[in-house]
């Protein structure tokens, strides 16, 4: 099967982007599932109903989160009601919502899981402490073998070793939240796809999607500053996994500017 994993969109340019690329992608790359990170999707973080239908729309099939899951008060409104989005399942037990879902085309299945990573980042139990869980929850749960894995998180060394730790146990470990795309996609021994960042989908000229004057001031005067998502040309990162009996068998970043 293939994968498109669509890294953290932001706001209103992230959202155009996703229209314009994901059903193009599907078509020419022949996607059976496109999983994207909507953390950021809502115009101040987390995401809305509003903005979930249109990346469905746009053509994913699973919404993952992150940090900023619960940003959107409105998010309560609709998480238990939406099958297709996941927030990370090392939230507290009795958080709305759930850590994993199932998606099933034809005879093709895959599961879809967050972790959100605890340093710099959450107070969060460590992914590493409920990844065992997970696991044998997909496991009695369906016994599916292709399972894909985001992993939200800020430190390098965190995934990396999550990565490791995962091989051979997942089909792939795709990294989110820090939205700047790595260039160290790869295949672990054991046939899990990896890639530390995915980047992100929303403004080219931002930081990290946010008015770069906003965040400037930010840093300059050292006091709280109202972000707001920067607009302009946009740029849409991702990337493609071939994955074959529950190993990734190709890994490919995508990375499309606007002219
Ligand atoms: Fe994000
Ligand atoms: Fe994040």
């Amino acid at each position: 099967m293939k994968v498109l994993f669509v890294a953290d969109i932001c706001g209103e340019v992230g959202l155009e982007m996703a229209e314009k690329q994901i059903n193009r992608l599907r078509r020419e790359e022949k996607i059976d599932f496109v999983v994207a990170n909507g953390e950021n999707a809502a115009p101040k973080n987390g995401i809305n109903e509003k903005s979930l239908r249109r990346l469905l729309l746009a053509g994913a099939d699973c919404i993952t989160l992150g940090n900023h899951s619960f940003d959107c008060a409105e998010v309560l409104d609709f998480i238990d009601r939406s099958e297709e989005l996941i927030r990370p399942y090392n939230y507290p037990q009795g958080t709305p919502g759930k850590g994993w879902c199932l998606l099933e085309k034809g005879a093709e299945r895959l599961a879809v899981a967050s972790l959100l990573g605890n340093v710099f980042v959450s107070n969060l139990p460590s992914p590493f402490a409920a990844v065992d869980d997970l696991l044998a929850e997909i496991k009695a749960s369906c016994g599916v073998k292709n399972i894909l894995i985001d992993i939200h998180a800020e430190v390098t060394s965190e995934k990396i070793a999550l990565a490791y730790y995962l091989d051979g146990k997942v089909s792939a470990v795709i990294g989110t939240h820090t939205h700047v795309q790595t260039a160290d996609e790869k295949i672990l021994a054991q046939g899990t796809g990896y890639l530390t960042d995915c980047g992100m989908c929303g403004a080219y000229e931002s930081v990290l999607g946010v008015d770069a004057a906003l965040a400037i001031e930010r840093f300059r005067t050292q006091r709280p500053v109202r972000f707001a998502q920067a607009k302009g040309k946009g740029q849409f990162n991702g990337c493609i996994l071939e994955i074959t009996n529950g190993k990734t068998i190709s890994i490919k970043r995508i990375n499309i500017v606007e002219k």
